[in-house]
């Protein structure tokens, strides 16, 4: 009966996908096909297996496609490149590059990959990320389970060339569990995978490997940036921008020591934030016991505060590209008001699935629109004091 049921649910998802591939991503039709087929099957796996269906049908054209051009107030400029939007996808959904193209076909104005390790590991034991669907947030503890860096630059390489003015391809690095010697694993990293990255994140905010964290502190910051950035600097020319990914989990003194030596070792962004170790007292799902980072609308409020006060602390000098609950345009915009360049997302892309794309699209241009502002530029840090010429 089970068996009947569950081939039946098989064959209904497989004809969805199917029809999906043929669709507009933004279109009314595929909404309804993701809403009543793809997203019921995909809630009868455990979010591992999910996760993996998800890469698998973007490494394999198996996503509708962004069909309909973005909004004209949504096109940005991001380290001197011009981008159609500005909302992205933030790392740990494509972790080893598999997918890159599928996902910037869905409308993503950036895509980042990674965290890469240098060697391949295996991560932490499953289970290892769960869902909690009544407080719209995940809580994973992958332990940056990586191919490494040959295999991740193989993948890179057989991509076929991008597309003028497509999205850009980010790559998150970190660092192997048992390395004790992080520095050498990002410098590595650098030189891996610097050749096919728009942008490159040195990644030492995931809470789930072991010391990782304390790289945020200011004289290992200051030591650890400084070697990447002589790496980066050694890259063919023009290298590629240099982001530094923080986690939302600081006191105020080490944001403002973070701010600093970011400026002093000439990062060219930050990327605020990655998952907090915290746990709201909101949470009601089960799960909210599982150890690991908690990410979705919990975390929201908590990264768009990181992001104010980082972009207060470097006084507008550095792109920050804004994370933690974005699931809305309204979410976009309030990031981007309080001092982001640009936003990514995962945990709501877990809950709404590829239509929320083109949704967050929409409502954010609407907004822009509202409040007067002609691009997104005009209207980044348009709610904090530091914004560039109005207060310094
Ligand atoms: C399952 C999962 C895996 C993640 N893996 C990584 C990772 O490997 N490297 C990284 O820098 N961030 C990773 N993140 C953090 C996200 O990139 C993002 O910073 C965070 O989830 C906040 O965004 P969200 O609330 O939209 O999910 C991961 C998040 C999730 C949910």
């Amino acid at each position: 009966m089970l068996g009947r049921a569950l081939a039946g649910t098989a064959t209904a998802t497989a004809a969805a996908v199917a029809a999906s591939t043929q669709l507009d991503v933004g279109g009314e039709a595929y909404s309804t096909l993701y809403s009543t087929a793809v997203a019921p099957a995909l809630r009868l796996l455990d979010a591992e297996t999910a996760h993996r269906a998800g890469v698998f049908a973007a490494a394999h054209g198996l996503l509708p496609r962004a069909k309909t051009a973005d909004d004209a107030v949504l096109r940005t400029t991001l380290f001197g490149r011009s981008v159609p939007n500005p909302v992205g996808l933030a790392a740990g959904f494509d972790k080893h590059g598999e997918a890159v193209d599928g996902l910037l076909g869905i409308g993503f104005g950036l895509v980042e990959i990674g965290s890469v390790t240098p060697k391949p590991q295996p991560g932490n034991a499953k289970p290892r990320v769960f869902r909690l669907p009544e407080d719209r947030a995940v809580i994973n503890r992958y332990g940056f389970n990586s191919v490494g860096h040959a295999d991740a630059a193989e993948l890179l390489r057989a991509r076929p060339a991008a597309a003028p003015g497509a999205g850009l391809l980010g790559v998150n690095l970190g660092k192997n569990k048992t390395s004790d010697d992080a520095a050498a694993d990002y410098v590595a990293g650098v030189r891996a995978l610097g050749g096919f990255a728009d942008y490159l994140v040195v990644n030492v905010s995931s809470p789930n490997t072991p010391g990782l964290r304390a790289l945020q502190r200011r004289d290992d910051l200051k030591q650890l940036l400084r070697a990447v950035r002589t790496a980066v600097d050694a890259l063919p020319s023009p290298p590629p921008p240099l982001l530094l990914k923080i986690a939302p989990d600081l006191s105020a003194a080490e944001k403002a020591d973070i701010a600093a030596v970011a400026l002093g070792e000439r990062v060219d962004g930050l990327i605020v934030s990655n998952t907090t170790i915290s746990r709201p007292p909101t949470l009601a799902a089960a799960a909210k016991t599982e150890g690991g980072g908690l990410s979705g609308a919990p975390l929201r409020d908590l990264a768009t505060e990181t992001v104010r006060d980082m972009y207060a602390l470097t006084r507008g000098k550095l792109t920050i590209v804004g994370a933690g609950g974005v699931g809305s345009g309204r979410d976009a915009y309030d990031k981007i008001r309080a001092g982001a360049s640009a936003v990514q997302l995962y945990t709501a892309l877990v809950y709404d699935g590829p239509p929320l794309v083109p949704r967050i699209k929409s409502e954010l241009a609407a907004l822009l629109k509202a409040d007067g502002f002609a691009s997104v530029a005009d209207a980044v840090g348009a709610d904090s004091k530091a914004k560039k010429g109005r207060w310094f």
